[in-house]
């Protein structure tokens, strides 16, 4: 399908426009290009400039890459800038080309932050090539571990025995000199000839469905491949008590979780390296973000207790150890970074999530809902942050909705509904199933349409009133309400796809609980919604859903225009910022310390929020 593209290439002048219509996947650098439109590409398109950067001026702006952190900095990237190499749009959009420089400088000013405000890199992950004076003689009283250290200059303080023991062969087999790789005074690897300009991370977001890797190149931010697969803890339980459950006071249970996710780390850390060319031996770096549940079983730590009132994790500290100990088939020695958790259902995602979105800067309250089988909401500024946990089930994700399915290939991820139900699939393909922006799309759709009530009641008996194709997908079968979405042989597809009664009720189960966190972090924190500066909608769900149905089914408070805001899997963008910069891990850290924790069952205005927050809003 093609995406409209409208690119200003004069901003005073505002004639001086090209209206493209470009293939989905395609750059807006590219597109350009091939229109013979002139984008400065400094870097040649690999994200490592600024020179090509774009700001979005009408249409949604899409999640901001690693590319746009790093190179651009939060403060233009909120100004909707972003690097046009970068960039594919999915619906239709307006750029403006390299604004004027008066333009962007005053608007970094403005935003506070300066152009400090841009993350620079500095991994932490160090090489060099060195050659080693070797012992020569009997009475020189030294080693070839004091006789590299003394070659590498810096301070080491630690050599791991994994690194010991091929050290001889390696110091005395190679003339040219031996590259050694250091952390934090730490030797990670000692390889024979010039392997410098090879140094790779990898920032990996365990969640309780999705678990995404992506692999950076740890000099220019670059990313090289990303991955996301389900987690295949899932068929011991959809959702984390039920996983907690599985493995409570029962280590051979609990081993088989770590087994399950450990394989599924090895074979995405395999493919992303078949993908880019980089062999696992040169990763250094991994930073692992997830939920407090995810992160005990990863380690192998008993979550019984997570699971149990007063729901205390075993540990929130920071946690660095080597991938041998965690058995990533990556260099032995590589530093493997876990990021702190906050509570026992608020872990180090959420803290990623408050690095990326910068919710802990600024004057004004911000709100990040990072939407997930395990979610949380997050409220705050310079001066407070809270969180609490959002567990909405698997129902935005296709679980548990009958024919529900992941966001892929002939999911119904849009719906519109006028006389009739429209709809439209990933791919333009076949109709299989309906993804979480699908569903919201329907359950707006129909609300506004009549054929469901505020209480979330398919209006069966009311049918009468709607159009008539419409009143013909409405039906009573048996004692189930449903509506036909798509017929056996209808638009492609093979079978019957319906909503029913129950599909509603998991709806609202999950909205409920996404929105009574939203509501409960205002009632704490005293901010009304006019105080809200801005709502962040984060985690990888399906294809962006419309903030105009979250809004007309309750998932979030009607902010008004321009306040809602998609920032895409912010806990991954967390992990790559604290890949790629020792000191955003280091704020990450301190960002924990200050999340404040907002138990909602332990409070007595909860129950009353939530059944309130389970019903859509009033037309
Ligand atoms: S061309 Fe350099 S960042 Fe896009």
């Amino acid at each position: 399908m093609a995406v409209p593209l409208t690119i200003l290439t004069d901003p005073r002048r505002a004639e001086a426009r090209r209206e493209l219509a470009i293939a989905a996947g395609t750059s807006i650098l590219a597109a350009a290009h091939a229109a013979d439109i002139d984008i400065t590409a400094t870097c040649g398109g690999r994200g490592r400039c600024t020179s090509c950067r774009v700001k979005f001026v009408a249409g949604a702006i899409p999640p901001p890459t690693i590319g746009d952190e790093v190179q651009l900095g939060d403060a233009l990237v909120r100004e909707g800038y972003r690097l046009a190499c970068q960039c594919a749009p999915t619906e239709a959009v307006t750029v403006q080309v390299a604004p004027p420089l008066e333009e962007t400088a005053f608007q970094i000013l403005g935003a506070g932050t300066g152009v400090a405000g841009r993350v620079s890199i500095a991994s932490g992950v160090d090489k060099q090539l060195v050659k080693v004076a070797l012992p020569r003689e009997e009475h020189h009283q030294t080693s070839d571990v004091e006789q590299l250290a003394a070659a590498v200059g810096a301070a080491v303080s630690e050599v791991p025995p994994g690194v010991l023991t091929g050290l001889p062969q390696s110091l005395r087999d190679d003339p040219a000199g031996v590259t050694v790789t250091t952390f934090a005074g730490r030797i990670l690897a000692v390889e024979r000839g010039d392997t410098t300009s090879m140094r790779f991370g990898l920032a990996i977001d365990v969640g309780t469905t999705t678990v995404v890797t992506t692999l950076l190149e740890l000099t220019s931010g670059e990313q090289l491949a990303s991955i996301s697969s389900l987690n295949p803890q899932s068929v011991f339980g959809g959702d984390l008590m039920s996983r907690i459950a599985f493995a409570q006071f029962n280590p051979a249970n609990l081993r088989k979780l770590q087994m399950r996710i450990l394989g599924l780390l090895n074979q995405q850390v395999s493919e992303v390296c078949r993908a880019s060319g980089v062999l696992p031996r040169w990763i250094y770096k991994v930073v692992i973000v997830g939920n407090t549940c995810m992160h005990h079983v990863l380690l192998g730590i008993d979550p019984s207790w997570v699971g149990l009132a007063p729901y205390a994790p075993v540990m929130r500290h920071a946690l660095t150890l080597s991938a041998r100990e965690l058995f990533l088939k990556i260099t032995p020695e590589a530093r493997v970074c876990l990021l702190p958790l906050v509570a026992g259902f608020v872990g180090a995602d959420a803290v990623a999530v408050t690095l990326a979105t910068r919710l802990y800067d600024g004057d004004i309250e911000r709100i990040a809902v990072d939407i997930g089988t395990n979610g949380e909401v997050l409220l705050g500024s310079a001066r407070r942050l809270w969180a609490c946990s959002a567990p909405a089930g698997p129902a935005f994700e296709g679980g548990q909705i009958r024919h529900g399915m992941r966001a892929a290939l002939g999911a119904i991820d849009r719906v519109t509904v006028d006389d009739d139900l429209h709809v439209h699939t990933i791919g333009e393909a076949d109709p299989l199933g309906i993804c979480g922006s699908g569903l919201l799309d329907l359950v707006a759709g129909l609300l506004e349409a009549g054929a469901l009530d505020w209480t979330g009641l398919i209006q069966a008996e009311r049918r009468d009133a709607l159009p008539p194709r419409l009143r013909d997908r409405v039906q009573m079968r048996g004692e189930e309400r449903l509506v036909v979405v798509r017929r056996a042989g209808e638009a492609g597809a093979s079978r019957e796809i319906v909503l029913t009664q129950d599909d509603v009720r998991q709806l609202q189960l999950a909205k409920g609980a996404i929105a009574s966190g939203v509501a409960m972090l205002q009632h704490v924190a005293g901010v009304p919604a006019e105080r809200v500066g801005e709502l962040l909608l984060a985690g990888g769900f399906g294809n962006y859903l419309s903030i105009a149905s979250a809004v007309r089914i309750g998932l979030i408070p009607e902010l008004g225009p321009g306040r809602v805001r998609y920032v895409g899997n912010a806990a991954s963008l967390g992990a790559q910022l604290c890949l790629l910069s020792e000191s955003e891990r280091a704020r990450a850290e301190a960002i924990a310390g200050r999340i404040e924790h907002v138990s909602l069952a332990a409070h007595p205005d909860f129950e009353q929020i939530f059944v309130d927050c389970m019903n859509f809003p009033r037309p």
